[in-house]
C-alpha cells in the first residue's frame, strides 16, 4: 500500500502502535486533482458547493462492485448464498432500491422497514423478517405478505405468529434466531448452550400453522478473520446437526446473518498490531463467502445430507465503503491548552459511530500536504460529547475546508439526527453524474409534524 502523509490516526489506536500507517485515497476510487481530492472526475469540494454541505454521497459503481462479490459463485461450486440486505444498517431508499434492482433481496425488522420494501417493489419471497419487536399487529402484517423467512427473535414470539397464521390460514416459512456462545445475547436470539434453541425449535414444530425449516444465526459480534468465521459455522453447522438427529428436522434455510467487518473500519480499542497489516488480515467478501460455502456445503454432504440454501444479511459489508460523508469547517478555535478544536458542520449528530470505529478522515483540498497540524474534530451542536475524533493530525485547516469521512455507508445515516442542525442530503455519483436521491432536510420539514406548523411562515 502506498504511504500517505495527508492525514494521521486517532490515538486509541495509537496506544501500542506508535506510527501506523495512514491509509490512501486511492482505496475508495480517489484521485488528487487540481481541486482536491476527487471521485469518477467529480471534486469532492465543489459537490459540496453545489449540493450543500454537509452531505452524503454514494458512489455507485463501488455498491455494485460489492454486490457483485457477495453474488459470485465460489469456484469450484455449485451455487454461492443468497443476499439480503440488512435495511436498518443504511435505509436510503434510493439505495435499497438500486439494491433490489441488482438482485438483493431484504431484510427487515419493523412494519415499516416491510413496507417500505414492499413499497420499493421487493418481491415478498426475497423478504426476511426479523427482530425482537414483533407485536399482535405486525405478526399479522408478515404472516399475511408470505415472506420468504420469519425468524422468531425469541421463544415467546412463537405463539403470537403461529396464531396469526392459523387465524388467517396461512402456513409461514420459519426459523428460530439462535445464539451462539460469541453471538449477541440477552434480547437477541435463544441461546444454543443448554438445550434452549432445541426446545424453541420443540415448540415451533408443535404449530401445524407454522412451516419450521429455518435457522437464523446473526452473530452480532464482529466476524473480521477466518477464525472467527470457523468457530462461529461450526457452532451453528453442530446445531443443525442436532436438529436433525435430535428432531428430525432438515434444514432448508440456513440464514447466517451478517458482522462481515469493512477492512477499513477497526474498533477502537488497542491493537497491537499496525493498522495496514490489521487491514490485511481481515476477512474480504470473497474469502468470508469461499468460507461460509464451502465450510456448509461440505459439512452436509459428509453427513449424506441435502445442503440449505444459504442465506446472507450483510449490511456494513456490503454497503458500507460505498458512501462518504463530506463535512466543512465551520470554525477554528485554539484554547491554548492541546490540540486546535476544528468545529465541523457535521458531528455526532450524523457520525455517531466514530465513537467507537476508527473511520479515514481526508483533507479534501489539501490531501498529501505535510500533516502538520494536530486537531479535535468538534461536531457542530451544543454538547460535550460532540467530539468526532481526538489528536488527528491534517494538512492546516481553513474555515470552510472540506473533510471527507470514509465508510459512512453503514449505521451513520440509520442513526442520524435532527439535533439542533437538520439532516442533509444524499447525492449518488454514478459514471461522473450526480443524483440528489435524498434532499435535504429544510429548517419547515423539521416542524412539519407539528400543531403550530400552519402558522409558522415558511
Ligand atoms: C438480524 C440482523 N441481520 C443483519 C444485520 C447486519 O449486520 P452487519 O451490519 O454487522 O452486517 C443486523 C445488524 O445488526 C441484524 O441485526
Amino acid at each position: 500500500m502506498q504511504r500517505a502523509q495527508s492525514t494521521s490516526v486517532d490515538p486509541h489506536l495509537d496506544r501500542n502502535n506508535p506510527a501506523p500507517e495512514p491509509l490512501h485515497p486511492d482505496r475508495w476510487g480517489l484521485t488528487r486533482t487540481e481541486e482536491g481530492l476527487s471521485l469518477e472526475g467529480r471534486s469532492l469540494a465543489r459537490l459540496c458547493d453545489r449540493w450543500g454541505s454537509p452531505l452524503f454521497v454514494v458512489h455507485a459503481a463501488r455498491l455494485e462492485g460489492n454486490v457483485r462479490r457477495f453474488q459470485r459463485t465460489p469456484p469450484g461450486r455449485a451455487r454461492g448464498a443468497e443476499v439480503f440486505y440488512s435495511y436498518k444498517t443504511n435505509p436510503v431508499p434510493a439505495v435499497l432500491q438500486r439494491l433490489w434492482q441488482l438482485g438483493i433481496g431484504a431484510e427487515v425488522v419493523s412494519p415499516y422497514e416491510l413496507w417500505l420494501a414492499l413499497q420499493l417493489g421487493v418481491d415478498p419471497g426475497r423478504i426476511i423478517y426479523n427482530g425482537p419487536g414483533k407485536t399482535r399487529s405486525s405478526a399479522r402484517a408478515i404472516v399475511e405478505n408470505d415472506l420468504l423467512l420469519v425468524n422468531f427473535n425469541h421463544r415467546e414470539e412463537i405463539g403470537l405468529v403461529a396464531q396469526a397464521a392459523a387465524e388467517l390460514g396461512k402456513r409461514p416459512t420459519v426459523g428460530v434466531r439462535v445464539a451462539t456462545s460469541e453471538s449477541w445475547s440477552g434480547k437477541f436470539g435463544v441461546p444454543i448452550a443448554g438445550g434452549q434453541a432445541l426446545s424453541a425449535y420443540q415448540e415451533a414444530l408443535s404449530h401445524s400453522s407454522l412451516r419450521v425449516v429455518g435457522v437464523h444465526a446473526h452473530r452480532g459480534t464482529a466476524i473480521g478473520d477466518a477464525d472467527t468465521l470457523d468457530r462461529f459455522l461450526r457452532e451453528v453447522l453442530g446445531f443443525c446437526d442436532a436438529l436433525h438427529a435430535k428432531l428430525g428436522l432438515a434444514v432448508e434455510l440456513l440464514d447466517l446473518g451478517g458482522s462481515l467487518t469493512v477492512p477499513t473500519v477497526l474498533p477502537l480499542d488497542a491493537s497491537p498490531l499496525p493498522l495496514a497489516e490489521q487491514i490485511r488480515r481481515r476477512l474480504s467478501i470473497e474469502a468470508y463467502l469461499d468460507a461460509v460455502v464451502g465450510q456448509v456445503e461440505d459439512h452436509f454432504r459428509r453427513a449424506g445430507r441435502t445442503p440449505p440454501r444459504i442465506l446472507l444479511e450483510p449490511g456494513r459489508a456490503l454497503t458500507g465503503d460505498t458512501q462518504m460523508l463530506l463535512c466543512r469547517v465551520s470554525s477554528l478555535h485554539a484554547t491554548g491548552e492541546g490540540p486546535e478544536h476544528a468545529i465541523l458542520d457535521a458531528g455526532e449528530n450524523l457520525a455517531h459511530i466514530l465513537h467507537r470505529e476508527y473511520h479515514e478522515i481526508f483533507h479534501v483540498e489539501r490531501w498529501g500536504d505535510p500533516a502538520e497540524t494536530a486537531y479535535t474534530l468538534d461536531g457542530p451542536t451544543c454538547s460535550p460529547m460532540d467530539v468526532l475524533r481526538e489528536g488527528v493530525r491534517l494538512p492546516r485547516l481553513r474555515i470552510g475546508d472540506t473533510l471527507a469521512i470514509m465508510d459512512a455507508g453503514a449505521y451513520l445515516v440509520s442513526f442520524s439526527n435532527s439535533f439542533c442542525f437538520p439532516q442533509p442530503g444524499v447525492v449518488m455519483l454514478e459514471e461522473g453524474r450526480e443524483t440528489l436521491v435524498r434532499r435535504a432536510e429544510t429548517f419547515a420539514d423539521m416542524i412539519d409534524r407539528d400543531a403550530c406548523a400552519e402558522a409558522v411562515s415558511r
